[in-house]
């Protein structure tokens, strides 16, 4: 299997073909519930941009308080030159394990994709607890944290109902579009919509930094046993 976890695999794929692609859906079956949830002066952060056109289309629909990331360096250059006209958005290379952004700062999260390339690596669930954990953290309180992805529920729910994360969870599922080129047998895609309940505190959050200490490993193995 790819390496979807690492930097060196998408560099080498990005590198290889400087074009447009976005995975799973583009924007349009995800306008309804991104119009729904925010407001045109919403900051707005996109985890594993890659080279989607969704944060471009988001612009071009009023959301122009955008800042993208990506592990890769080269599809944050690629984006940044192909999109210069876009003044108000922003590329940045950036770990989404260590946001490099103030506490309580983003109003909505927007990831597609980057949680499944997460959960292809090694110590994935891990990974996954550090990007959610950072996610939640730059989230205001009552910022909302949209994830699609093909993972179903039994996949996915739990990693986003881990206790120190403080969020609400919701699920919803949009139809694949018809020519879809995910092998994948199942006729949807889900959206998760996560709601951060609480504020984050650096210094309690710095206590527990490493800390796990709930049960959702044994949960998540009971559950797949089941
Ligand atoms: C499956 S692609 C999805 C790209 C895009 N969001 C889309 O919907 O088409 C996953 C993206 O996540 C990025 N990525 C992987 N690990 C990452 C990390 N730790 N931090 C930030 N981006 C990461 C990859 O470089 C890649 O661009």
């Amino acid at each position: 299997m790819p390496e979807y976890g690492k930097a060196d695999y998408w560099d080498e794929r990005y590198k290889s073909n400087d074009t447009t692609f976005d995975w799973f859906v583009a924007f349009e079956p995800l306008r309804d519930v991104l119009q729904s949830l925010a407001k045109p002066d919403y900051k707005i952060l996109v985890i594993g941009c890659g080279n989607s056109r969704l944060s471009p289309q988001l612009y071009e629909s009023g959301y122009q308080n955008v800042v993208n990331i990506d592990i890769s360096e080269v599809v944050v250059n690629q984006m940044r030159a192909r999109y210069k006209e876009l003044d108000r958005m922003e590329w940045l290379k950036m770990d989404v394990m260590k946001l490099e952004f103030p506490d309580n700062h983003f109003d909505l999260v927007i990831d597609k994709g980057t949680v499944d390339s997460l959960l292809c690596g090694g110590n994935s669930f891990h990974n996954v607890y550090m990007m959610n954990k950072n996610v939640s953290r730059v989230m205001k309180r009552g910022a909302r944290y949209v994830v699609v992805t093909y993972g179903q529920p039994d996949t996915r729910i739990d990693h986003y109902r881990r206790k120190r994360l403080h969020f609400e969870v919701e699920h919803r599922t949009i139809d694949k579009p018809v020519f879809s080129s995910d092998a994948s047998p199942t006729s949807n895609y889900h959206v998760y919509v996560m709601t951060k309940t609480e504020d984050s505190h650096a210094e309690e959050d710095a206590e527990d930094e490493d800390e796990e200490d709930d049960d959702f490993y044994d949960k998540f193995q009971a559950n797949i046993a089941n």
